[in-house]
């Protein structure tokens, strides 16, 4: 099953990846995080994209669908993945479309009136990975999480990052509605209530 999880910044993309995952055993590929990785290892790669992503810009096509290509031919992708923030431009989409063949793409709707909230209370534990939020979702030990906040979660740049999600990405929500791929899911509820109807509709 190859699924693209789809939605504007702070949607909670990576929050219910996680929880797919475990759930379909399937991996997931998240551009942002290994764009992140890159930068934390600091290769030549990481420190050009992170010029693009501290600003709330898209890094360019031709590097990320490098990283994607390579990423999907990995043995663990064999009986599906869970793209996360993947493809974000109608190019991105159209170079998917011709390396593989995507079964259903998911989109997170949530008000941009939400997102500013969510994104700059998210934090990030250095240990294990897991999304937190300092209001709705706190960590029940903070020390015990090392929690880090991503360079990208400034207000500043999330105002950009919605702005370049509406004019770049959501063309290609049309992009996938033409095949009949899209099932628009409500992501203002509890992550948990979420989480049960992406089951129920990846069940099927
Ligand atoms: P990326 O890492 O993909 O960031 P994003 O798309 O902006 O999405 P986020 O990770 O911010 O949000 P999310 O939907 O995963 O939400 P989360 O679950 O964390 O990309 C970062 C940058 O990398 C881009 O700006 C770009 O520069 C570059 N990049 C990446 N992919 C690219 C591509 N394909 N092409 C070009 N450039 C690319 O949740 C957010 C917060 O909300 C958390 O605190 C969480 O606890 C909370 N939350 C989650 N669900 C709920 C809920 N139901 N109710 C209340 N709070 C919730
Ligand atoms: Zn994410």
């Amino acid at each position: 099953m190859n699924i693209v999880l789809f939605g504007p910044p702070g949607a909670g993309k990576g929050t219910q990846a996680k929880e797919l995952i475990n759930k379909f055993n399937i991996p997931q590929i998240s551009t942002g995080d290994i764009l992140r990785e890159a930068i934390a290892n600091e290769t030549k790669l990481g420190l050009e994209a992170k010029k693009y992503m501290d600003a709330g810009n898209l890094v360019p096509d031709e590097v990320v669908v490098g990283l994607v290509d390579e990423r999907l031919k990995k043995d663990d992708c064999k009986n599906g993945y869970i793209l996360d923030g993947f493809p974000r431009t109608v190019a991105q989409a159209e170079f998917l479309d011709k390396i593989t063949n995507i079964d259903k793409v998911i989109a997170l709707d949530v008000p941009a009136s939400e997102i500013v909230e969510r994104i700059t209370g998210r934090r990030t534990s250095k240990k294990t990975g897991k999304i937190y939020h300092i209001k709705y979702n706190p960590p029940v030990d903070e020390k015990e999480e090392d929690l880090i906040q991503r360079d990208d979660d400034t207000e500043v740049a999330v105002i950009k990052r919605l702005e370049n999600y509406e004019k770049q990405t959501l063309p290609v929500l049309e992009f996938y509605k033409k095949q009949n791929k899209t099932v628009l899911v409500n992501g203002t509820r509890k992550p948990e209530e979420i989480t049960k109807e992406l089951i129920e509709i990846l069940g099927k």
